[in-house]
């Protein structure tokens, strides 16, 4: 088999793919997209492909690009395509992983079994994994591999503020806040969150004492920004002299900022896994990484 995979992307993900193509001296294609005006999806691959392919998707809104990536996968395995790795460095879905009212879909398990079954293996950044322990769990694909953010954000914080107290702002995120505060020694305490619709959340602080300190408010996703908003306000109410956000993946969804700045966060830090204003450190050396080390693996 060719060792050289070809690098493939989307026209909205060129740059990020233009720097990985850099960093690891793949080859790099463009996907060309039509659509109808019925909503319908055409793609046109490049008329000759390699063996081993890499594909560059991350997964925010997600429900065309995975359909993009249905038509994708199986047009380039009927032009010959044998190897294929799935680059999603914000990988959707993952937050419903199990049923919580009778009849719900556990989306989860059944878009990682989509992707699994499109690829043979997958790279991503902090995937929301509470419940099941391993990204297979999820994604039953051959070979996976999991990045994470927290170092990076961590390493900013450390710059940015003078002994921080890192929170997560629910248990889900105390993976994320562990990773971070371990590398700099910073204090840490997490949230309790019960959520109760989209934009209805109630967070119960930690015990830790807030007061007087710097507070960075760290998670994998800020969706609608109310978790993190409804965080910083008690914060703040108990004597917190600052509260910034530092978030491995910036979806940032309708009014989510305004909301945050309303609450009185400070900063906003993110991964650049979603291209947004915020970002602030970069995943690409660590996709990179990851793309390389694969590459004689599958030779
Ligand atoms: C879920 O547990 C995630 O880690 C985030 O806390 C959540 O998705 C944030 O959602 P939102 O910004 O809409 O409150």
């Amino acid at each position: 088999m060719n060792p050289k995979p070809l690098l493939l992307c989307f026209e909205d993900e060129l740059e990020t793919a233009a720097r990985i193509a850099r960093a690891t001296e793949l080859d790099l294609a463009t996907i060309a997209r039509h659509r109808f005006p019925d909503g319908e999806i055409k793609l046109r691959l490049p008329a000759v492909l390699p063996e081993r392919l890499v594909i560059l998707r991350t997964l925010s809104n997600p429900n065309e690009k995975l359909i993009e990536l249905l038509l994708l996968a199986q047009t380039a395995r009927l032009q010959g395509a044998r190897h294929l790795t799935l680059v999603a460095p914000y990988l959707a879905y993952m937050r419903q992983d199990m049923a919580f009212h009778p009849g719900e879909a556990i989306s989860q398990r059944i878009i990682g079994r989509f992707l699994a079954d499109l690829f043979d293996a997958l790279v991503t950044v902090d995937p929301h994994l509470h419940r099941v322990a391993t990204l297979q769990e999820a994604v039953p694909v051959a070979n996976a591999v999991v990045l994470s953010g927290a170092s990076l954000l961590s390493d900013l914080i450390a710059t940015r503020r003078q002994q921080p107290l890192l929170l997560g702002p629910d248990e889900e995120s105390a993976q994320w806040v562990a990773l971070a505060a371990a590398r700099h020694g910073f204090d840490t305490g997490v949230c309790r969150k019960v959520r109760h619709g989209d934009q209805a959340v109630e967070v119960t602080l930690p015990t830790v004492a807030v007061s007087g300190r710097q507070v960075v408010l760290l998670d994998d996703v800020v969706s609608t920004g109310h978790t993190v908003a409804r965080a910083a306000r008690l914060l703040l109410a108990a004597g917190a002299v600052s509260v910034d956000v530092a978030v491995t993946h910036a979806l940032f969804v309708g009014d989510a900022l305004p909301v945050i700045r309303q609450a009185g966060v400070g900063e906003v830090w993110s991964t650049d896994s979603i291209k947004h204003p915020s970002n602030a450190v970069s995943i690409v050396p660590g996709l990179a990484q990851a793309l390389l080390a694969q590459i004689p693996a599958a030779t």
